[in-house]
């Protein structure tokens, strides 16, 4: 069953993630973290920064691991997830550089990659706790609607709206990457735990979905029902529906 907390904004959204994240670190200090991307932990991640700075928390033990990552565009490019992560919080903290993982969309051979990828998980004995975003399309990581529950890290075609939704950080439509690589269902349901975050109405639709109708491919989210730890921490405009 998913568990709710419904708070008021997204500033309390951020901090009520970086809450949970903080007390994972300080009693697992090897931990293994899933980071995600998008707009949504970008708050949360400013507050695990300056938990860092203020607070001396320690990240210099964790390793990390991302969800996802656009096929065809290099890690200096401001719009792929490895920029993005350094930018808004690797640069800021001790996390060792060898430490962080993030799907190599560059990679010559793609599928190798996401063999490599789904090794190195195991190798770290899994995912303690995995950050999740949520698509109004109800999709988690890069897995679109339709995405097989046993699907694991792969090459995956990015839906039109994902592509839509995601416009508004490049210059144009046509800049915005057709692939992606993507830890899969299967892959994100093995992490030991589960936060997901939402804010704003946009949301609403799609977090009602995953959490109140019975579980379908077409709403990837509707599979954390079946997960036995997680936690959507959402705002009242994303709860609007529930
Ligand atoms: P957003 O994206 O945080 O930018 O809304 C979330 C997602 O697509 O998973």
């Amino acid at each position: 069953m998913i568990k709710v907390l419904v708070v008021r904004n997204y500033e309390e959204v951020s901090l009520e993630a970086a809450l949970r994240i903080a007390e994972t670190v300080k009693s697992k200090p090897d931990a293994v973290l899933g980071f995600a991307t998008g707009s949504t932990p970008i708050g949360c991640y400013r507050e695990l920064v300056r938990m860092h700075r203020m607070e001396g928390l320690s990240f210099s033990r964790i390793s990390t691991f991302n969800l996802d990552e656009y096929v065809g565009l290099a890690p200096d490019h401001s719009q792929s997830y490895h920029y993005y992560m350094f930018q808004n919080l690797f640069n800021h903290i001790d996390v060792k550089r060898g430490n962080i993982h993030i799907p190599n969309g560059m990679a010559k051979d793609l599928e190798e990659e996401c063999v490599r990828y789904e090794d190195a998980i195991k190798q770290a004995d899994g995912i303690d706790l995995q950050l999740l975003g949520i698509g109004r399309n109800g999709h988690i990581g890069f897995n679109e609607p339709g995405s097989p529950f046993d699907s694991r890290t792969r090459v995956v075609k990015l839906s039109e709206q994902t592509r839509m939704d995601n416009a508004r950080f490049f210059k144009s439509l046509d800049e915005v990457p057709m692939y992606a690589i993507t830890m899969g269902i299967a892959t994100i349901m093995e992490a030991k735990r589960i936060i997901l975050l939402a804010s704003g109405e946009a949301k609403a639709e799609a977090i009602a979905k995953a959490i109140k109708e019975p579980k379908t491919v077409m709403v990837p989210a509707s599979v954390l029902q079946d997960h036995s730890d997680c936690l959507f921490i959402i705002d009242k405009k994303a709860a609007l529906l529930l």
